[in-house]
C-alpha cells in the first residue's frame, strides 16, 4: 500500500509498505530516515520515539498506515543543519552521549518534556525518560543535560 504523510515539515510518500510494518520501519526502510533507532521493537526502550502530530509515541508499535496524511517529526527535525535545538546541544555539552543508539530517543522524550515542563526537576526529569532505556551513561549526564538546556 501508498503511505503518504508530512515528516519534519516536507511531504513525503512510500509506496509498496505492507500493512503490518510499522511507522519506525516506514522511517527507516522506506524514507532513509536512521535516526531513529530499532532497538527492542516492542515498545520498551524508546530508541524509536517520534512525535506523530505533535504527540510522543514509540514509532515501532504505530502502523505505518495510522500516519497517513498526519506529521511526524523525528530527531533529524528538532534541529537544522549547523543549528542544533538546544536539547541536542546540551546532550553534547553534558557528555550525555556515549554509543549513542539511546541517544535521538531520549532527545525526543527531553524536548517533548520540557515543552510540558519548561524547568523540571530531578523527579520530573527521572519519570518522563523512565521509558527509554540506556546503557551507556548511567543516566546522571543526561539528567545534567535536561537541567542545563532548561536553564537557556
Ligand atoms: S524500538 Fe520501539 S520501543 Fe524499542
Ligand atoms: S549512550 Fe549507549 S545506550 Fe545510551
Amino acid at each position: 500500500m501508498k503511505v503518504s504523510c508530512k515528516v519534519n515539515g516536507l511531504r513525503r510518500a512510500a509506496e509498496d509498505v505492507a500493512p503490518h510494518e510499522s511507522l519506525l520501519r516506514l522511517l527507516r526502510d522506506h524514507l532513509g530516515l536512521m535516526g531513529t533507532k530499532n532497538a527492542c521493537e516492542q515498545g520498551e526502550c524508546g530508541s524509536c520515539s517520534v512525535y506523530l502530530d505533535g504527540v510522543l509515541v514509540c514509532s515501532c508499535l504505530v502502523l505505518a498506515g495510522q500516519a497517513e496524511g498526519r506529521n511526524v517529526t523525528t530527531v533529524e527535525g528538532l534541529g537544522a543543519p549547523g543549528q542544533l535545538d538546544r536539547i541536542q546541544q546540551a546532550f553534547v555539552e553534558a557528555g550525555a552521549v556515549q554509543c549513542g543508539f539511546c541517544t535521538p530517543g531520549l532527545l525526543m522524550a527531553s524536548h517533548d518534556l520540557l515543552r510540558r515542563i519548561p524547568v523540571p526537576d530531578d523527579d520530573e526529569i527521572r519519570e518522563a525518560l523512565a521509558g527509554n532505556l540506556c546503557r551507556c551513561t548511567g543516566y546522571q549526564k543526561i539528567i545534567d543535560a535536561v537541567h542545563l538546556a532548561a536553564s537557556r
